[in-house]
Order: C-alpha cells, then structure tokens, then sequence
C-alpha cells in the first residue's frame, strides 16, 4: 500500500481531463551545444509557452474547476479566490478565475518583478502588497480570505494544484519515452511532487531528481536531515519563483520519491540562463534556469551517469525585461560601436 500522499496518480489523471481543453501541450526542444556541455542527452519541456507563461496554469486551473464543479448543486460559485505568489501562480489564478467569472485577490510580495505584477492585474485581479517572507504572504492571505469570505488556492500546497501540475509529466512520459531522469526546479514543492507522483506511479525506474537554489536550499536540508527544515530567513535569489520552502503537502512525497535534490549557485543559475536566451533562443525566467544549470553542475555529471537520457522541466518564462541593465541605460553609441 502506498503511504498516504494527499494526490493519487487518478487526481493526476482525473486533472488532466478536467483541464487539458484549456492549456498547451508544450513542446519538447533539444539543443546539440547543450547535449555536449552536459555530456548526454537533454529534452527541455518548454512550460515557458504555456498560457500566462509558466507550467502554473495547470494547478490553477485544476483548483478553480474543482472549485466550481464542487458548488454546482446549487449553481453557487466561490465568491472569491485568494492566493499568495511571487507572480507566476498569481498571473495563472487570476487568469483561471477570470475565465470562470470568479474574483481574484492576489498577495505579492512588494519585491517580486513588475512584469508579473502587471500581468495579474492585466488578467484582472486585485493585488494586495505583502512582504517577501513567508510569514508576511500567509498572514496576508489569510486576512484578505477573511474579508472577501473568498477561497484560499495554496501556490503549492493545494491537492488540486499539485495535481493539476502532474499533467506535465503525463505528457513527458508520451514525448519522451526513453527518458531515465527528469529534473525540476523546486520552490514549494506543488511541481515536483505533481511530477513525482506520477512517474513514480508509471515508470517507477525513472530518477525524479530536484534543482534548487544554493540560497534557498530548504529542500536539500529537509532531505539531509530526515524533517521538513523551511528556509530559516527570507531567501535572496534571482530564481524569485523558488523563494517557497516545501510544507507539509508537499514534504512526504519529496521524502519518499524525489531521488536526489541539486543545489546550484547564483553564477550557475546566471550563466545557464544566458546559456538558453543565446544557444536555444528561449526567453526562459531565471528559476526555470535551474534545472539547466543542475545537470551542467559538476555533482550532476559525477553522481548521474552520463550514459542517461535527461529532462529538464523550463517551467516559465516570465522575464523581467526591464530588470536587464542594458534595457535601462541611455544609448551609447561609442561604447556599442567602438570602431565607428
Ligand atoms: C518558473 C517557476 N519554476 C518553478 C517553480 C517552483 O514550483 P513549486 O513552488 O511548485 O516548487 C515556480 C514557482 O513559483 C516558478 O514560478
């Protein structure tokens, strides 16, 4: 019998009949430079092009849909639906509740990135600023749920949400069938343990391998010690979607079917960034960067045999274009033309 995880691989399934009519199959890309540098064989699942941007509309949308079909004896929607986010979950919430006609609040902490500030207001929820602790957003949260007697969606530690996020890993085991190992960029959790969940469940030999922040490496400590170990301050990382410790949803299914957790450095994470915007052509976000700086790191290719095939989840693409130096300076000409 399996322990008792809060998602079964028929949640999984069951989201991804409930959702697939609205989100994108993504594709798969492969990168021969990238192939060389890693020493294997990669396949990038690009959720940067899904709807809103990141893999997140899956959860969300699954959380809002069960949300509604819950209430439909009496026809009555929740009055509202209440998250807390640094952006992508945000933009995927607001977008999902507008399409069942549903008010949005999200809380965001003041720090994250304009663009995703604007996008969730573009999708026509309501922004209530927060810290960037998690103490602040939940605490924040959790008044605005009071007040609009709305309905929390957790980023990461909802049922719904992790199940909506495993969608991804049915769709990867169809495209790459040959794969030995996939590898996700971890925050709180929601996406790898949606993925874990089911290729666990399908293909059990596959490795479930986790990429996370060197500053934000809750969940290698967790696994180091044996206990859920949260991040003791607010992380400061560039990878601003990975800020989430793992909780109490999510801890169990890392403990028992995440193989191993990788933790990479903040050059690490610039340099595979810059690596995919220039060698692939994909504006991927810097925690999406993760992954690929995880399997380029010198511990991924001592403890993975190269002889393996590996996917590596580009969970998002939400840059913050203008958070680029370059974009903000006035023109030079001498310095970008040296030669004239
Ligand atoms: C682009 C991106 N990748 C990965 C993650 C991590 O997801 P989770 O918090 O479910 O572990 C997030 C979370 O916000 C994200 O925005």
């Amino acid at each position: 019998m399996s322990p008792p995880y809060c998602i079964s691989l028929a949640d999984v399934k069951k989201a991804h009949s409930d959702i697939e009519d609205l989100i994108h199959v993504t594709p798969i890309l492969t990168s021969s430079i990238l192939n060389q540098l890693a020493g294997r064989k990669l396949f990038f699942k690009c959720e940067l092009f899904q709807k809103t941007g990141s893999f997140k509309i899956r959860g969300a949308l699954n959380a809002v849909r069960s949300l509604t079909s819950n209430t439909s004896g009496d026809g009555k929607k929740p009055k509202a639906v209440v998250t807390h986010s640094s952006g992508n979950h945000g933009q995927a919430l607001s977008y999902a509740a507008r399409l069942e006609g549903i008010p949005a609040y999200i809380a965001v902490p003041r720090t994250a990135p304009s663009c995703k500030k604007s996008a969730i207001r573009g999708y026509g929820a309501t922004i209530v600023d927060c810290e960037p602790s998690d103490e602040s957003r939940t605490a924040v949260a959790a008044a605005v749920v009071k007040q609009t007697e709305g309905t929390m969606v957790h980023p990461n530690q909802s049922p719904a949400v992790m199940a909506g996020h495993g969608t991804i890993a049915l769709e990867i085991l169809k495209q790459v069938p040959m794969m030995d190992a996939l590898v996700v960029p971890i925050g709180g959790g929601g996406l790898i343990s949606g993925i874990a969940i089911t290729v666990k469940a399908l293909r059990s030999e596959v490795k479930v391998y986790a990429a996370e922040p060197c500053k934000a490496d809750d969940c290698f400590q967790s696994k180091l010690k044996g206990e859920l170990t949260p991040n003791p301050s607010p992380p400061v990382t560039i990878a601003d979607g990975l800020k989430s410790s793992i909780g109490p949803n999510t801890w169990p299914i890392i403990r028992d079917l995440v193989d191993k957790v990788f933790t990479v450095t903040e050059d690490e994470i610039k340099h595979a960034t810059q690596l995919v915007w220039e060698r692939m052509k994909l504006l991927i976000e810097p925690s999406a960067a993760v992954g690929v700086a995880a399997v380029l790191s010198e511990p991924f290719q001592k403890e993975v045999p190269a002889t393996q095939d590996v996917c590596v989840v580009l969970s998002g693409g939400n840059v913050d274009l203008t958070s680029l130096r370059w974009l903000k300076q006035p023109e030079c000409e001498e310095a970008q033309h040296p030669l004239k």
